[in-house]
């Protein structure tokens, strides 16, 4: 019988928390067992606003995934994700004592610990490290070390540090909802992991995952993450603008945003008129497409121009042969992926998580890109725990179809 081995990641993003739960067999597949999610409250300018909130919305799409999948959710892979996030790449150098003998695991992990070592201030922590490059006798750019000879081995780290209020205000609140945190992943690096090629990342490649509160940037270079930074500007930003414009309530512009909204005004058709909510009496108005177009528009070239900002001051804009990759829900704004070509000079394409197999088709748009990379960073890069429930409830999910099917997926997941 394959093996199973099973994990499970909370993506909190500033609309929706969601968590996935998955299996991985010996033969590498992944398949999503159940999911839950809520719509997010308690967010507030892309952090947390409300303690209480955020943490009895991870409570209930973790009841959510659990029910869905049969299974009891002790620990997980949560996002992170805000401005407080910053990068850098650091080298180390250790000598290996025994030329007789070829590199170890343990030598490796050895030149990943000493590259790992940073000064920071009391008031940040460290989040995450992605192993980069290795160097034998300093020169010689390999791979994967393990097994090779040598006498000196280096290694460079990504290594992305956050500040330490906002990283266990987060924990407080996974582990104040009962699931242990086994690690945090910036988002940009999960959705990079679910939507991007081998190719693009050989070539150069950065993703930008714009969601509603951040974009999140993901840089790829040589085959490993070179960049990684967070943006406080994003799809709540495009809606405030109209509600401010056009002086009508969130909801209003939310909707219109999405039905009529268009991120290059000459797309929407000159004569074409809607109908909204607005304030005041009456509480209707008419309003012309193309002036929603051109407010968005102009919210949507100030975000780009951040983006290339960024990628102009990390120096990595000549060097992404691949270009733009975009997830996340504004990527799904008509338009878009255009305007960042075209302003950035670069190719661009939406991603999709679509990388691995078995993923079901609901989770195979823009905003999941993120959850669905951070479920297979959980099921293939780092430990877990999960135990199956000894009762199955019956399912309440918000998407039926799918609740039923994942149930049934979950059949036979886990030794009894
Ligand atoms: N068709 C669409 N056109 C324009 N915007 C859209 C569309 N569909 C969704 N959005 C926007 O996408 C945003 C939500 O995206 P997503 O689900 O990726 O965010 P999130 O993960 O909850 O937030 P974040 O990652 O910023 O914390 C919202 O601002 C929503 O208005
Ligand atoms: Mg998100």
């Amino acid at each position: 019988m394959k093996q199973k081995h099973a994990a499970a990641a909370i993506d909190l993003g500033a609309t929706k928390t969601t968590v996935l739960v998955g299996s991985s067999d010996t033969e590498g597949h992944t398949n999503v067992e159940g999911f839950g999610m809520v719509e997010s409250t308690g967010f507030q300018n892309g952090g947390i606003g409300d303690i209480q909130k955020v943490r009895a919305g991870i409570q209930e799409a973790t009841r959510l995934a659990e029910e869905s999948s049969g299974t009891r959710i002790l620990s997980a892979i949560v996002g992170i994700a805000g401005e407080h996030l910053r990068s850098q790449n650091e080298r180390g150098i250790i000598t290996i004592a025994d030329r007789n003998y070829p590199i170890t695991e343990e030598d490796r992990e050895r030149v990943l610990e000493m590259a790992g070592q940073i000064n920071i201030s009391t008031s940040q922590q460290i989040i995450h490290m992605l192993p980069r490059k290795f160097w034998i006798e300093g020169t010689e750019h390999v791979a994967d070390p393990v097994g090779m000879y040598g006498t000196r081995l280096d290694a460079e780290t990504h290594i992305i540090v956050g500040a330490a209020s906002s990283i266990e205000n987060l924990r407080l609140c996974v582990e104040g909802a009962g699931v242990k945190v086994d690690g945090f992943l910036p988002e940009s690096v999960a959705a990079a992991k679910s939507a991007l090629t081998d190719e693009e990342r050989m070539q150069g490649v950065a993703l930008i995952d714009i969601g509603a509160s951040t974009s999140s940037i993901c840089i790829y270079e040589e085959g490993a993450v070179s960049h990684s930074a967070s943006l406080a500007l994003a799809g709540e930003h495009l809606t405030r603008d109209l509600t401010q414009v056009l002086r009508c309530p969130w909801e209003s512009a939310e909707q219109l945003k999405k039905t009529y909204g268009v991120a290059v005004s000459s797309m929407a058709p000159l004569e074409e008129t809607v109908e909204i909510q607005a304030f005041g009496n009456p509480p209707e108005k008419t309003i012309q497409t193309r002036h929603v177009a051109e407010i968005l528009q102009a919210r949507c070239e100030e975000i780009l121009q951040e983006i290339e900002v960024e990628l102009r001051r990390t120096k990595t804009l000549e060097r992404i042969a691949a270009g733009l990759v975009l997830t996340g829900g504004t990527s799904s704004l008509e338009g878009l992926c255009q305007l960042a070509s075209q302003k950035l000079r670069l190719p661009a394409r939406i991603g999709y998580p679509t990388r691995f197999e078995n993923i079901p088709e609901e989770f195979s748009s823009p905003p999941f890109a993120t959850s669905v990379g951070l479920l297979e960073y959980a099921l293939h890069e780092s430990n877990l725990s999960i135990q199956n429930t000894t009762k199955q409830h019956s399912s309440n999910i918000a998407w039926g179809g799918v609740g039923r099917r994942l149930r049934d997926f979950g059949k036979g997941f886990l030794p009894q």
